[in-house]
């Protein structure tokens, strides 16, 4: 261990050149970076980094215009980083298959992750989890021989296969090589099996097709796993990360439960690593359907106040990334079954029709303070002064003795009380569920702060000055103490604030409320311009850097970039309504969105004008639906001679088929969405029953005809694992033969649709989960002794939309899904639809306007019906399901640049009924808009 340890330092250290890279992210302005790390930080340059990334899934957000909006709202809260994961299934439709091109092209993901100045955690598995379909495995490894997540050699083969393809595209964007990633990621939560040969294999081959980078790996159960604290032997990564979900995933206990699962403080593994959060809780999947909204309320901003931010003065963690950022789509077949249905909205920051939410603002203070104060790259725990009625935990820089302190109220009533810091005391109130991080002993730019009872935003050195923004909740008092050479000159020059000088400090005490300005020249330091404001004044400042120095903003909905020139500070901005904006720069003139903004300079020194808000949008109804039923794999002499003959009679499933042949569809190369079986038999006129048994995952449904008689459905099953206990006869339906309908002597025909919901997860690394067959385990006619099976799935692979995008039903045989698709003969739509599957289509134009990021959705007015299923289609992209049985989802987002916002539109339903119904239609909403954005070009079909 210690011979590799020394020679990974050797390998970062030859790779770095020079070049310093700020807190904010990197840079691209020097071709390659040198990495370092000890117990406390990352380094980059010799620099200490305060890693602070959001989760984001590119395969969850098809459209690669759209990357560049998420990224960029990431920033713009202070992250400075994203962790991704990246989903073998969705590259690879087959053994040896892969895309990386379209809405698989990772490379423009990681330029674009550079041009916006984030670093990257890359983790490429093999096993990502991620409630993703097989956990990230593509289908067809439940065909190759040897347990996954081991060092079997079959495994080893297929994913040496995946890495072959990804290491080099992660390698050549490395921050040792220019690029941003900062760390790779080996395997996820591996904690059931321990194959310590396999996880070394990961590190090995990732070190051999050229990544340089350190090493981690996120734990969940037992944090010491692969640290080298667990055992000495292989295997052990050189910065272990853990993960913490402290509030589990209940959405609907939403403000009654608080930490269900634990403190959320990550555990410190290793002496010589810094502490990572490799993943914190920062939403949550919907495991009781409650919906997202809930989700959102679960982990909103009290609990992030509380827990994130808490935990970085409890444990210290100098690298967390943030579960999820943004949670995007399980768009097509994608997602895992068990614990998500089609949205991955997450309940997280930023929605996922992409709007900001008030969790958002929160990660923004946080965010923003951690980059402002460099010191607290390097703290050890440290006595904390204590506050009557309060938690209160402390971390000391011990280089610049700056203190951070934590103070917490854990109950439901606001308490009020007193803190001693930096030899003063300080009157403080926290409302319930509420935590603070207070500074004292700081050096912010020109000024030395003792100590404050408000929490800081930022600071920014502007035009010679500094600008200060502090913060509390509203109708709390503040204090803070400032200390000068000699007496300063107070200027209030909004809201009320008192201020008093003795022995070389300035006192200012005031409430917090609204926003409150005071400039404090002379005293021996540089000006400040101190403003005081409360939870929400405060989170309505953007800072962003530029050449020359840092950009404050208030009052825009949004601040992208910014750049200063030639007296002109220059932003790119979203608004979503027409208001004031403010902008502290060194500038004379603002120009927002290359558009010039007539502006005046404030008492404070800033420049104010008015920006106009987005413009009205009118979507179109949705009318001229046509209607046409399909399904003729139900009657008897529908041609299936060309379809794969389903004759085997062994599996790799460690589930035994209940009858013969194997008729598990990936065993015939089928692996997502629906699949049609045709079986054959001799009938005597006697048999009474046809037993099926069908295992579709959670959600999933199968329908049966017979001799073109739809005898009925039933609900597919789910077998074998942690969440399901094993079933002699899952999936079972048992379906009457009305009599007659089979002729003593001839040939009946058996028609069974069978929808695949997506494989489990392996996520104890056993199998026995992802290994589990879809389609249909078992089917018997009394009294039949054979029955002859044929099986058609999907057609080919999409070229553009990928193979988890269609599965095998007869329209998507056939492109009745796809835009260019004539569908002039269809009859006008009656919404009556019979058992089987019907397809509605319509076609809509939209001219929306230019230079505004308007997010749009498909609605669904009502509950989600009960006795029928709907895949949609936009422009043949699969962008999700609506039924009753599949989530309580009623809107569904669709992405810019799949939806063609200046073009024609075509959707397409695919109705799945399992009895006559009459079928809802949706209609297009406005998930949020605002002027400004990034362009979204169309992705090709
Ligand atoms: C973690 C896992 C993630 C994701 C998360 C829940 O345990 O590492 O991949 O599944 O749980 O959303």
């Amino acid at each position: 261990m210690r011979i590799r340890r020394v020679l990974l330092a050797l390998v970062l250290s030859l790779a770095g050149l020079t070049g310093l890279t700020g807190l904010a992210g990197p840079s691209a302005a020097t071709p390659a970076h040198r990495v370092a790390y000890d117990r406390y930080s990352l380094q980059v340059d010799g620099r200490r980094i305060l890693l602070q990334a959001a989760e984001f899934h590119y395969f969850r957000l098809p459209s690669p215009g759209l990357w560049r909006d998420v990224l960029e709202k990431e920033k713009a809260a202070g992250f400075n980083a994203i962790s991704v994961y990246f989903s073998w299934a969705f590259h690879s439709p087959a053994p040896g298959e892969y895309d990386f091109t379209g809405v698989r092209d990772v490379d423009r993901l990681l330029r674009t992750a550079e041009e916006v100045g984030l670093y990257v955690v890359a983790r490429p598995g093999p096993y990502i989890n991620a409630e993703t379909s097989g956990g990230g495995f593509p289908a067809w490894l439940k065909t190759v021989p040897g347990r996954a997540r081991s060092s079997d050699p079959g495994y080893t083969a297929a994913y040496h296969e995946w890495l072959a393809h990804i290491d080099p595209i992660i390698a050549r964007h490395q921050v040792t090589r220019g690029g941003s990633v900062l760390l790779y990621n080996v395997e996820n939560e591996y904690a059931v099996n321990t194959d310590a040969a396999y996880m070394q294999d990961l590190q090995d081959t990732a070190r051999t097709d050229g990544i340089d980078v350190p090493i981690t790996t996120n734990d969940c159960c037992d944090a010491a796993s692969w640290s080298s604290t667990w055992g000495s032997g292989p295997g052990a990564v050189p910065i272990p990360g853990v993960d913490d979900y402290p509030q589990s995933f209940q959405c609907r206990a939403a403000g009654t439960t608080w930490g269900p699962w634990g403190a959320g403080v990550t555990e410190r593994v290793r002496d010589d690593a810094p502490v990572f959060a490799a993943e914190y809780q920062a939403g949550a999947i919907d495991l009781d359907n409650a919906g997202y909204d809930a989700c959102r309320d679960l982990t909103g901003t009290p609990y992030t106040k509380y827990f994130p931010k808490g935990n970085l003065i409890l444990s210290g963690a100098t690298a967390v990334n943030h579960y999820m950022g943004f949670g995007g789509t399980n768009w097509g077949w994608l997602g895992q079954p068990n614990d998500v249905y089609t949205s991955y909205d997450y309940g997280a920051a930023i929605t996922e029709a992409r709007q900001l939410t008030a969790k958002y603002f929160e990660y923004k203070r946080q965010g923003y303070f951690l980059q402002a104060v460099p010191a607290l790259t390097k703290t050890d725990a440290s006595a904390a002064p204590v506050a009557a009625g309060l938690e209160t935990a402390a971390r000391t820089n011990p280089d610049t003795g700056t203190q951070f302190v934590l103070v917490r109220n854990g109950s439901t009533a606001p308490v009020s009380s007193t803190l001693p810091l930096g030899g003063t005391s300080l009157a403080l109130t926290l409302p319930g569920h509420d935590a603070k991080v207070l500074l004292s002993g700081a050096d912010l730019g020109g000024q030395r702060l003792v100590a404050s009872s408000s929490e800081l935003l930022t600071t920014a050195a502007v035009g010679g000055r500094d600008v200060t923004v502090l913060y509390g909740s509203p109708g709390t008092p503040g204090t803070t103490v400032l200390r000068y050479p000699s007496r300063p000159s107070v200027r209030v020059l909004a809201g009320a604030v008192r201020s008093a000088y003795a022995n070389g400090d300035l006192r200012l005490d005031y409430e917090h409320r609204g926003l409150a300005r005071v400039s404090i020249t002379g005293g021996g330091r540089r000006p400040l311009l101190l403003l005081l404001g409360t939870d929400d004044t405060a989170a309505q400042f953007w800072r962003a850097g530029t050449a020359s120095g840092p950009v404050l903003v208030r009052g825009t909905a949004l601040v992208r970039s910014a750049t200063v020139a030639h007296g002109v500070a220059s932003l790119r901005a979203d608004t979503d309504a027409a208001g004031a904006v403010e902008v502290f720069a060194d500038a004379r003139r603002v120009a927002v969105n290359g558009a010039g903004v007539r502006t005046r300079t404030t008492a404070s020194g800033s420049l104010e004008g008015g920006l106009p808000g987005p413009r009205r949008v009118v979507l179109p109804a949705l009318n001229g639906w046509r209607q046409r039923a399909e399904a003729p794999e139900a009657q008897p002499g529908f041609d299936d001679s060309r379809w794969t003959v389903a004759d085997k009679s062994t599996s790799l499933s460690t589930f035994p088929p209940l009858t013969l042949p194997v008729l598990f569809s990936d065993e015939y190369g089928h692996h997502a969405g629906s699949v049609w079986y045709r079986g054959r038999f001799t009938g005597t006129g006697a048999e009474k029953t046809v037993q099926l048994n069908a295992i579709t995952g959670k959600r999933g449904n199968y329908l049966v005809w017979l001799n073109g008689r739809y005898l009925g459905s039933a609900a597919g099953g789910v077998q074998a694992d942690s969440d399901a206990p094993a079933n002699p006869s899952p999936g079972e339906g048992r379906f009457a033969i009305p009599g007659g309908l089979i002729e003593p002597g001839t040939t009946a025909v058996l028609s069974v649709v069978v929808q695949n919901m997506g494989n489990n997860d392996d996520w104890t690394a056993e199998d026995s989960r992802f290994r589990q067959p879809r389609g249909l385990v078992g089917a018997s006619v009394d009294g039949v002794s054979a029955i002859a099976w044929r099986i058609q799935g999907q057609a080919r692979v999409d070229p553009v939309r990928g193979g988890l995008n269609n599965g095998g039903l007869f329209g998507e045989r056939y492109g009745w899904s796809l835009p260019g698709y004539a569908d002039r003969a269809w009859p006008a739509a009656t919404s009556s639809v019979a058992p089987g599957v019907t397809w509605l289509r319509t076609g809509f134009g939209l001219d929306l306007p230019r230079g505004q990021d308007t997010s749009v959705a498909l609605r669904f007015d009502g509950a989600p019906p009960n006795r029928y299923r709907v895949i949609l289609y936009l422009n043949g992209w699969n962008l999700g399901q609506y039924g009753a049985a599949i989530g309580p989802q009623t809107d569904f987002v669709l992405p810019a640049g799949l939806l063609r916002q200046n073009g024609r539109n075509t959707l397409a339903m695919a109705v799945i009924a399992e009895e006559p119904s009459s079928v809802a239609t949706p209609h297009l909403v406005v998930a949020g808009s605002q002027r400004g954005g990034v362009p979204v070009p169309d992705v090709p079909d």
